[in-house]
């Protein structure tokens, strides 16, 4: 069987990414990040999208040169799909529309949060199938069973808010600058978490809700702000502490549900907030106390990137899974 070589474009919200995929093995992955949207405090999506038409070209060529790849040996263009911003994804997708025109060779179309899930597949130790995902990122979070590759089924899911949504939202109002999560994770490692208490969501079954917790840190802080103007600046990394806290308890309690409710012992995170420290610790200490098999990405591959949506076009392209040139991008989609 001759060699899949595949071109990877991620552009679904304000990283602009390229990896290459050569019969299942990542051969290069490149990401530009967009620091123009810290100045706005959030991501600016017609900014968003000059940046991607500006940096796609010169990531392409990188990953190529890195991979050691000449262009003619591809053998499928993968693009990211959808969900994310329209702007930003028509960018990714007309780029690999064209060249797979040029080259004169198949297109594949990506789901970025089945690939944010097939990142798993990326490295060793890869979970043994089915195992049991928790899906967070700024706009998702789930708890899927993942019976095969491709093969998902949801099993909860947030009501409102995400769990990156809760970081970022939050922050803000501790008036951490964007992006968000990763600050309040930096400033939460060097805090205590039982200074402040903010209630956790209390939800049916395996479901989330993190709208209420949002409100509950807001009214905390402007009633202590009028105590002491300076309540914030001086309890900044407690407060991180406590907000931390209280999202990843949420959310691996529910895991622990759904290994209690399936008898999945193969536990496995996906996605930007896969990225957070305390989530991973509190993970990796329950795994030992209770038993379980965990599986984490390694941090490149939880936050958007590219090598996760060339693994998942490995995949499709293994089941012919092929696009055609009518495709366009879809901002919202599901699973
Ligand atoms: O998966 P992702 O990179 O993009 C989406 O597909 O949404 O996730 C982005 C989300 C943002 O909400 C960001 O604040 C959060 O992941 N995030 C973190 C950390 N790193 C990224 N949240 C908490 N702690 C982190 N270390
Ligand atoms: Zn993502």
């Amino acid at each position: 069987m001759s060699d899949i070589i595949i071109l990877a474009i991620e552009s679904s919200c304000d990283d602009t990414g390229a990896a290459v995929v050569a019969n299942g093995n990542i051969l290069a992955n490149v990401v530009a990040s967009q620091s123009i949207h810290e100045k706005w405090g959030g991501v600016v999506p017609e900014l968003a999208s000059r940046a991607h038409m500006q940096h796609v070209v010169p990531v392409v060529h990188e990953a190529l040169q890195i991979a050691g790849i000449d262009k003619k040996d591809l053998s499928a263009i993968a693009l990211t799909a959808g969900p994310g911003l329209i702007g930003s994804l028509l960018v990714g997708a007309t780029f690999a529309k064209s060249f797979a025109l040029a080259l004169d060779i198949p297109l594949i179309s990506v789901n970025h949060l089945q690939a944010h899930v097939m990142a798993l597949l990326i490295d060793e130790p890869k979970p043994s199938f089915p195992f049991l995902c928790l899906l967070v990122s700024g706009g998702h979070t789930q708890l899927i069973v993942v019976k095969a590759p491709l093969d998902f089924e949801i099993i909860g899911q947030t009501t409102d808010d995400a769990a990156g949504e809760a970081f970022d939202k939050t922050a803000k109002i501790l008036g951490i600058t964007y992006p968000g999560g990763p600050l309040l994770d930096k400033l939460a490692q060097k805090g205590n978490h039982t200074i402040h208490k903010f209630p956790k969501p209390q939800i049916a079954e395996l479901d989330f809700s993190f709208s209420g917790f949002k409100t509950s840190v807001l009214y905390y802080i402007e009633k202590q702000k009028k105590l002491n103007p300076n309540f914030v600046a001086e309890n900044i990394n407690d407060l991180c502490a406590a907000i931390q806290y209280t999202i990843v308890e949420t959310l691996t309690d529910k895991v622990l549900k759904a290994i209690e409710q399936t008898g999945i012992t193969q536990v496995a995170i996906a996605g930007g907030v896969a990225a957070n420290s305390g989530l991973r610790q509190k993970l990796q200490l329950l795994s030992q106390q209770k038993g379980f098999d965990l599986y984490i990405p390694a941090f490149q591959y939880c936050t958007d990137n590219a090598a996760m949506i060339a693994i998942t076009a490995q995949y499709q392209y293994m089941k012919n899974d092929f696009a055609d040139q009518s495709l366009a991008p879809y901002p919202r989609v599901s699973l």
